[in-house]
């Protein structure tokens, strides 16, 4: 069994990132920007924000996070992120989500430049990615998508699952897949028999929210398992994939942590670099 190692696997990420950083500084006398913006002081948003802009310092970006109470107007939000738009030294801006319920999602992600959506949110994005155009692709999809490659990197006719349709996970997920040439299948909460879907699968990306949802006979002998949840509980923290069981059968497993959570960052500041030098 092999146990896939995010936290390497992005360290190596970002160390390269690194080295193109400083590249590009020599080349163009600049260094890409990202900015984040914060609304509210919910805990998991403030970490993962927290951690972002750790490690877009480590790799040399210029970061910023711009923090609002959650009683901000929409409108002061709106303005802010057409004023980042505008900006030369702003390469990527990225809202963090969830929203508070008095600013619509679809009007942020949509007022942001699509070639500084470095979440891959916006509908141009979303397009380009099922298009097979350039375009941001989401970063967790993204990381996944470089996890389950090193395992594999041909995936040519292999069955996968995704479990969970979200736009920033099961559907960009899916879409990456595809053009590796996967049958894919996209399940939700009201597919039928789920089990049996998993079962047939050889990729089984798991990114619903239910702590230990996929059990050891649900999985296939050397099927690969992407594990994308992150659930809260008395243990601490586990995934969508009950860790232990599956472990045995699979052929190559992320942890949680240390699985997909770390590669999401790394692929968040490579996405930054990738609308740098498309803008440059
Ligand atoms: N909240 C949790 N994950 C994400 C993400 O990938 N992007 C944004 N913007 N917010 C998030």
């Amino acid at each position: 069994m092999i146990l896939i190692d995010g936290k390497k696997e992005a360290a190596k990420l970002r160390e390269d990132l690194k080295q193109e950083v400083l590249g590009l500084k020599k080349k163009f006398n600049k260094v890409p920007g990202l900015t984040v913006i914060l609304i509210g002081d919910m805990a998991p948003s403030q970490i993962y924000v927290r951690n972002k802009e750790k490690s877009a310092n480590e790799v040399g970006l210029k970061s910023e996070v711009i923090k609002y109470p959650e009683a901000i107007e929409e409108k002061t939000v709106l303005e802010k992120i057409e004023e980042l738009n505008k900006d030369q030294t702003v390469s990527g801006i990225l809202v963090q989500l969830p929203l508070p319920k008095h600013i619509d999602k679809q009007k942020v992600i949509e007022t942001i430049d699509p070639s500084k959506d470095v979440d891959g949110l916006h509908p141009m994005n979303v397009g380009n990615l099922s298009s097979g155009y350039q375009g941001s692709i989401p970063c967790t999809p993204l990381g996944c998508y470089l996890l389950i490659k090193k395992v594999e990197p041909n995936l040519t006719g292999k069955k996968a699952v995704m479990i969970g349709r979200s736009n920033l996970n099961g559907k960009a997920m899916a879409q990456l897949l595809l053009q590796e040439d996967c049958t894919v299948t996209i399940t939700h909460s009201k597919t039928k028999n789920l089990k049996a879907e998993c079962l047939a699968a050889d990729i089984i990306v798991a990114a619903v929210g239910i702590k230990e949802l996929v059990k050891g006979d649900w999985v296939k002998k050397d099927a690969i398992v992407i594990d994308v949840g992150i659930n809260k509980t008395d243990k601490g923290l586990v995934g969508d994939v009950a860790f232990e069981e599956v472990s045995r059968v699979a052929k190559a497993i992320t942890p949680v942590p240390g699985g997909v959570g770390p590669m999401t960052i790394a692929c968040l500041l490579k996405n930054t670099i990738e609308c740098f030098k498309r803008s440059n």
